[in-house]
């Protein structure tokens, strides 16, 4: 049976000429600061993102967590929006390991404005702990893909600013919120303190992300990689395939936007729940409630037909779309999900 994998863009398996990459990638004592290719791969990432320096991380999660921690004390208030990826799906990590305490604030598809952020903010007070970072996501795993504009990025930022706090950016996937919008990044990591982004998403490198910000954050953070058991020695082998990653594999990102919007519209024709205008991105999310079923029913229809998909929550299921699921696959799909509500309505 043909596999369609639909779970996540994390599936993606590197290109040859990553493999190739890694194969003959310079090689050094990365804890030494000696390894060549990561140290490339480190400048690439700063200067596409407009910033001083950067750090290779074995994950998001360990990009985020050293990200807050290095700009943290413990006993701070992180605000994040209450759907997001650090707080939903990071163990815990910045309370455990960081000492921090989460203030949740609901956004509107992911994006929080200055009024929300305002509102969760506590005056100085003998009861409250300090509130010292914002934590903002581009895009919105939770929300289906969704994305922030510079504009948005820019009020929360000018917003914090005003009230003493830094910005960290969860720019897992980043570089799909720039193709969307047909920008450079910059326009949003300027408007950001710290961020961090994921060559193994999208991007399609077996591993990595990296955190950016300016030169004292990233001496911070490296040293936290260290504390956390992130100093990988010759690293360059990862950093070969995450070059090419930032190189060569952002400009396609547009056909998984469009095959993510083409799934969207096929499922809206046969009258599941999803607004396709929402599906700006690779995510698409969609409430299965309406079709009698509930969402881990549905993954597993799906599985016995080759199509791989998962429960964001007791009724709605995520799709992601990624280098290696084409146009038929998608028309495969929706023929599935057709399959599927045709045996759910006749009772079947
Ligand atoms: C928005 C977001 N942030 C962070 C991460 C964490 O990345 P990793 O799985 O590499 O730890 C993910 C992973 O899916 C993500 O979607």
């Amino acid at each position: 049976m043909h596999v369609i994998d639909l779970r996540s863009d994390t599936v993606t398996l590197p290109t040859e000429e990553m493999l190739e990459a890694m194969r003959g990638a310079e090689l050094g004592d990365d804890v030494y600061g000696e390894d060549p290719t990561v140290n490339r791969l480190e400048e690439l990432a700063a200067e596409k993102m407009g910033k001083d320096a950067a750090l290779l991380t074995t994950s998001g999660t360990q990009a985020n967590l050293v990200s807050v921690i290095s700009q943290t004390k413990r006993g701070d208030e992180v605000i994040l929006e209450r759907e997001a990826h650090l707080y939903y799906y990071e163990v815990g990590a910045f309370s455990i390991l960081g000492g921090l305490v989460p203030r949740l604030v609901k956004g509107n598809a992911g994006v929080m404005a200055p009024e929300d952020i305002e509102g969760a903010l506590r005056p100085p007070n003998i009861h409250f702990p300090p509130t010292s970072l914002v934590c903002i996501e581009n895009t919105h795993n939770r929300a289906g893909g969704a994305m922030w504009t510079p504009i948005q990025t820019k009020a929360v930022y000018d917003f914090a600013k005003s009230r003493g706090l830094n910005v960290h950016m969860d720019g897992a996937r980043i570089f799909n919120a720039a193709v969307a919008q047909n920008l450079d990044p910059r326009e949003f990591t300027r408007n950001v303190d710290t961020l961090m982004f994921c060559l193994s998403k999208g991007l399609s490198a077996p591993i990595g992300s990296l955190a950016v910000g300016d030169q004292d954050f990233i001496d911070r953070s490296r040293k936290c990689r260290k504390m956390l058991g992130g100093g990988m020695r010759q690293a360059g082998i990862i950093a070969a395939a995450g070059i090419i990653a930032i190189e060569k594999m952002v400009d396609r990102l547009k056909d998984d936007h469009a095959n993510a919007k083409m799934l969207a519209n096929g499922l809206a024709r046969l009258g599941v729940s999803v607004d396709p205008s929402q599906v700006q991105t690779n995510i698409l999310i969609y409430d299965v409630s309406g079709l009698g079923i509930d969402a881990d029913g549905w993954v597993s229809k799906m599985s016995e037909y080759g199509i791989k998909t998962g429960a964001v929550d007791a009724n709605r299921v995520r799709m992601v779309t990624h280098r290696g699921i084409e146009k038929d696959d998608i028309e495969s799909t929706v023929g599935v999900a057709e399959k599927i509500i045709d045996q759910l309505r006749s009772g079947a």
